[in-house]
């Protein structure tokens, strides 16, 4: 049998770890066992009356849908049991959440997570996602984990990643040594590895941006915008457009084949849209780890200091030569 499981995958890769004791592994694990449930939740979206608007308005003051509460649960679930998580901080929780396992407070790592990913695409069967990312914690353990645990710059994450609930269910992921993927073999309920070492492509054709805000854009992407749909052979031009609306549909694609996602900023939001804990840190990470590039315009992703958890940044990633390109338009 030439498969490797999730499971097998990180015992065998914590071996590149001399002194670890195992606790990341069991981490990783758990996440494991939350992608799963909330990939059979995702798929049984449809059936299960589980759609609509869930009656309440999460704190970035958008409806949340069930499966956004689903994910959320379940995670907190799952790392209370695991016991290796002493705290989490979620795009559905204005504050960060210290998890109440029997061992959490012993727990040395915090998580950051955004459980249900493009959430506007539930209703209509469109791909969504999940991102997590994991920080060693700051403060003692067995003492009550501080918002400085979770306030760390991606330049200090242990491990990130994502589960696209596409096609197929996909986790992909990184300790800082490469990036991985696994496609959920659902018939015998493992994610089998699939994608072993991703490289992206250094050059790409695609751009994804939701040019329905081109009236507000910075000038620079204005001008990028124009220069991508102009005709030149020798650069490949015009490109091409592709935008789901799931940042990490989106920049899944983008990953495997070449491109840029960019969320700028614009008049009404001079901070862009997306947050920085949640998407633009755990993305940036696996960016990079595959090759490419990410950064707000005028910053590396990975070195902004966090001042609150739902802060928001603009966000230009993917391949190292696209990204730069607009960032030499927005000089
Ligand atoms: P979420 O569903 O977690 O709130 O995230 C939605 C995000 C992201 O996935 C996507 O790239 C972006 O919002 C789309 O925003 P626009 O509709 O403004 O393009
Ligand atoms: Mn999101
Ligand atoms: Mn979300």
């Amino acid at each position: 049998m030439s498969i490797t499981t999730l499971g097998q995958f990180i015992i065998e890769k914590q071996q590149d770890f001399p002194f670890a004791k195992g606790e990341l592994s069991r981490l990783l694990r758990d996440i494991g066992i939350a992608a799963k449930i909330i990939s059979r939740e995702v798929n049984k979206a449809g059936l299960t009356q589980i759609l609509g608007e869930y009656g309440s308005v999460n704190v970035q003051g958008e409806d949340v849908k069930k499966l956004d509460i689903i994910g959320n649960e379940t995670f907190i679930w799952a790392l209370e049991k695991g016991g290796e998580v002493c705290a989490m901080a979620s795009e559905e929780n204005d504050d960060m959440i210290p998890l109440r396992g029997a061992y959490s407070k012993n727990g040395k790592y915090v998580i950051c997570i955004d459980p249900l990913d493009g959430s506007s695409n539930i209703d209509v069967n469109v791909s969504i996602g999940t991102i997590f990312s994991v920080y060693r914690r700051i403060s003692e353990p067995g003492s009550e984990p501080t918002l400085n645990d979770v306030l760390q710059a991606g330049n200090k994450l242990v491990a990130a990643g994502y589960i696209v609930y596409g096609t197929s269910t996909m986790l992909v992921y990184s300790t800082g040594k490469g990036v991985s993927g696994f496609t959920l073999d659902p018939s015998i309920g493992e994610f089998c590895l699939s994608h072993p070492d991703i490289v992206t492509p250094t050059d790409g054709k695609v751009y994804s941006i939701n040019e329905g805000n081109a009236g507000e854009f910075p000038q620079g992407i204005t001008d990028y915008l124009k220069w991508v749909k102009e005709s030149d052979k020798a650069s490949n031009r015009p490109y091409t457009a592709r935008y789901i609306g799931s940042m990490v549909a989106d920049f899944h694609r983008n990953l495997l084949k070449g491109g840029v996602f960019i969320y700028p900023p614009t008049a009404k939001a001079p901070n862009g849209k997306l947050r920085l804990m949640f998407e633009c840190i755990p993305m940036a990470f696996i960016a990079e780890q595959a090759g490419g590039k990410a950064t707000t315009g005028t910053e590396r992703i990975l070195d902004v200091d966090p001042s609150e958890i739902h802060q928001r940044v603009p966000a230009i990633m993917g391949s190292k030569n696209m990204v730069d390109m607009v960032l030499e338009f927005m000089k």
